[in-house]
C-alpha cells in the first residue's frame, strides 16, 4: 500500500514540567534532561472519540478521499471511556464510512501493527483503501501522584489513509512477553461468584528495563528490515521513531550511526502519546514539508507487552 493522507489532533491543555512540580515532587531540572520532555498535551474537556474522528477527517481530506470509499478502518487504542462499542466503530459512524472496522491493542507499537494488518488485507486482495487511526489517552492510565510514570505521557490522535501501491517495502513485528515491566490492571464489575481478590492498579513501569528493551527492540527491528531489504542505515532519509524519550531515540540513532537531522522529534512538546505518537509525528512532518516524495522512511515503535515493530516505506 502507500500512505496518501495524514491527520492529527492534540488536546488544548498544555501541562509544563513546572506545572507538574506544583503538585508532585519533581522538576523541569529532573524531567527534561532525562526524557527531553518540556510539556505535554493532556485531555481535559475533550472526548478521545471526537479527537479520533477529527484526526480521521483531516487524513481523509489530505488524501482527497471520501469516507464512503474506505474498505476498512483500524483503530489502535489501549484505553478510552468505552469498553464497548469499539473506538473504530465510533469512528466509522463519525466519519460517515460504511466499511468494517477493528480495534487493536498493541500498546505504543499499534501504528506499525495496524500498517501490517492493512498491508496483509491489501495483499490478500480484500481492500483498496484503509484508514488507520491511533487515539490514546495514556494520561488517564497513570496515577498523577506517581512521579515515576505520569510525567512521561501526553494524549493525542493521529491518522493515516492508505491506498493501493507498493510503497511499503517491509514490516517487522516482534513480541517478547514481559508483563511485569509495564502494565495496568483494572477492576471489573463484581458478580456473586467472584471469590478472588481484584484490584485497580494504575500504570506501573520499571523504567530502566523498559529503556533497555526499547533501544534493543527498536534498533533490532530496524536493522532486521534493512538487512532483509539489502539496505544500509545511510539509505534511509528519515527515521520516525516512537516518541517516548529523547535518550531512547538518541541511543537508537547511535546504534544505527546516523545524524540527528534524520530523526525528527516532537517528544519535547508532546510527551509519549502511545500508539498515536508515530502517526502524529508523521502528520506533522508531512504538513511541515519535512518529507519529500520518494524519501525512504523507517518507522519504529515499542511498548508494553513487550511489543515492538518497524516499517520501511517510500514516501
Ligand atoms: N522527578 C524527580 N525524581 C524522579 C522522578 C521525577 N519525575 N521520577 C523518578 N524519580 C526518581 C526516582 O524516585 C529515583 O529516585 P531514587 O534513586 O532515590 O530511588 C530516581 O529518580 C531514578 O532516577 P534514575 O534511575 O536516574 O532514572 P532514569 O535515568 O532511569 O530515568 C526514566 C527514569 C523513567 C526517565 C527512564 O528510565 C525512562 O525513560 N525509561 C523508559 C520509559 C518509557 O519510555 N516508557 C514508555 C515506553 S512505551
Amino acid at each position: 500500500m502507500k500512505i496518501i493522507g495524514t491527520g492529527s489532533v492534540l488536546p488544548k491543555q498544555i501541562v509544563t514540567n513546572d506545572m507538574l512540580s506544583e503538585f508532585l515532587d519533581t522538576s523541569d531540572a529532573w524531567i527534561y534532561p532525562r526524557t527531553g520532555i518540556k510539556h505535554r498535551h493532556v485531555i481535559s474537556d475533550e472526548k478521545l472519540e471526537d479527537m479520533a474522528i477529527e484526526a480521521a477527517k483531516k487524513a481523509l481530506d489530505d488524501a482527497g478521499m471520501k469516507a464512503e470509499d474506505l474498505d476498512f478502518i483500524i483503530c489502535s487504542n489501549v484505553v478510552n471511556e468505552y469498553i464497548t462499542p469499539s473506538l473504530s466503530c465510533i469512528i466509522q459512524g463519525g466519519t460517515g464510512a460504511a466499511c468494517p472496522c477493528i480495534d487493536i491493542n498493541c500498546a505504543c507499537a499499534g501504528f506499525i501493527y495496524a500498517l501490517d494488518f492493512a498491508e496483509a488485507q491489501y495483499r490478500a486482495g480484500r481492500v483498496q483503501n484503509v484508514l488507520i487511526v491511533c487515539a490514546e489517552e495514556p494520561t488517564r492510565m497513570t496515577s498523577w501522584k506517581d512521579r515515576n510514570v505520569c510525567v512521561l505521557f501526553g494524549d493525542g490522535a493521529g491518522a493515516a489513509v492508505l491506498t493501493a501501491g507498493d510503497n511499503i517495502k517491509g514490516i517487522k513485528l516482534s513480541a517478547a512477553s514481559s508483563t511485569e515491566k509495564l502494565y495496568q490492571i483494572r477492576k471489573l464489575e463484581p458478580t456473586p461468584y467472584i471469590t478472588k481478590e481484584e484490584v485497580d492498579i494504575p500504570l506501573q513501569m520499571k523504567g530502566q528495563d523498559v529503556f533497555k528493551f526499547a533501544v534493543k527492540a527498536s534498533s533490532g527491528d530496524i536493522q532486521y528490515l534493512l538487512d532483509k531489504l539489502g539496505m544500509t542505515p545511510d539509505q534511509v532519509d528519515k527515521y520516525l521513531l516512537h516518541q517516548a524519550n529523547i535518550r531512547i531515540i538518541n541511543s537508537i540513532r547511535e546504534h544505527l550511526g546516523q545524524p540527528e537531522e534524520k530523526f525528527p522529534t516532537n517528544v519535547e512538546t508532546h510527551g509519549n502519546s502511545s500508539s498515536a505518537s508515530c502517526p502524529i509525528l508523521l502528520d506533522e512532518c508531512n504538513r511541515k514539508g519535512i518529507l519529500k516524495r520518494g524519501d525512504t522512511l523507517a518507522l519504529s515503535a515499542f511498548g508494553a507487552g513487550f511489543i515492538s515493530g518497524a516499517a520501511i516505506m517510500e514516501w
